[in-house]
């Protein structure tokens, strides 16, 4: 068509597509098409505000690299990730919940009971539950990749004194679907704002916490894989995660024990001598 007007626009665009293009990319295109052009007219948007919005994308992409995934965190910051999330959410199982930037593939295996806190200092949490099938029966030899952040609330790629795999590994459920370690609590911390998506943050009064966090991906031959992380119940931002993440079953409480109770069968057995926290949390995977 030649003269497209502001009411034809999303038509005209929508007749463009190729014979060939592919149903579900055409879908998807339309959808998008539809709701841009409708947020440009609903909100008037003015030249000077495009602009704004398109080098806040142009900085996203010169900030971004292999490690530095800024288009990620504009995505989660903004709701998509975790929306993209419970669209597919399987009902029969764990919630799922946000990646994050920061998983580096090829963690160590580490064994049933091990240890990730090493020399850092904070308070002991000892992590146990149980790799379950929906119907409740465990998933033997389950395979747990376990990551969070140091005490400083610093991942180990964000910081250059940790070494690579610091509060990195993957662990292989037991037999009977169980798994352990023992790893220093974890802390609430910010998502990076040093770059474009900090400035929205801050323009728009919102702050860059999320709550303190265990992250896993969860593996098993004949179950959907589980991305996942897993938050206590006192956490100060538990309601307010700048990034969405936390879902009412994805919440847990820490208990504390005292130092003689800590159980045998763990790197730290016999070298505990301060009262310790304790979670018990069951993931539960659906069928592929
Ligand atoms: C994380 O939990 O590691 C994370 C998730 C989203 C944005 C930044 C960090
Ligand atoms: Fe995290």
């Amino acid at each position: 068509m030649r003269s497209v007007t502001k009411d034809s626009i999303t038509e005209v665009f929508l007749g463009y597509f190729g014979p060939d293009t592919d149903p579900r990319l055409k879908e998807i295109m339309s959808s998008l098409a539809r709701h841009l052009h409708a947020f440009v007219k609903e909100t008037g948007l003015t030249h000077a505000e495009w602009r704004q919005g398109i080098e806040l994308l142009e900085r996203a992409g010169a900030i971004s690299d292999e490690e530095r995934h800024e288009f990620v965190l504009l995505s989660d910051v903004l709701g998509v990730s975790s929306l993209v999330d419970m669209v597919h959410s399987n009902p029969e199982g764990t919630s799922s919940s946000v990646l994050g930037p920061f998983h580096i593939a090829g963690a160590p295996e580490i064994a049933y009971g091990c240890d990730l806190k090493r020399h850092y200092g904070g308070p002991l949490l000892l992590v146990e539950g149980c790799v379950r099938a929906p119907d409740g029966s465990p998933v033997p030899g389950a395979r747990l990749d376990i990551w969070q952040t140091a005490p400083n609330g610093l991942y180990s790629s964000q910081d250059p004194e940790q070494e690579t795999y610091s509060f990195h590994g993957i662990m292989t459920a037991r037999a009977d679907g169980r798994y352990a370690f023992t790893t220093v609590k974890p802390v609430s911390y910010t998502v990076p704002t040093d770059g474009p998506v900090g400035d929205i943050l801050n323009a728009t009064g919102r702050h860059p916490w999320r709550p303190s966090h265990l992250h896993y991906i969860v593996t098993a031959e004949g179950y959907r894989p589980l991305v996942t992380e897993v938050f206590p119940d006192d956490d100060p931002y538990l309601d307010e995660d700048t990034v969405f993440g936390v879902r009412d079953d994805l919440v847990m409480t820490y208990v504390e024990h005292p130092a003689e109770t800590f159980p045998d069968g763990f790197e730290l057995s016999g070298k505990v001598k301060a009262p310790y926290l304790k979670v018990d949390f069951d993931l539960v995977l659906t069928r592929a």
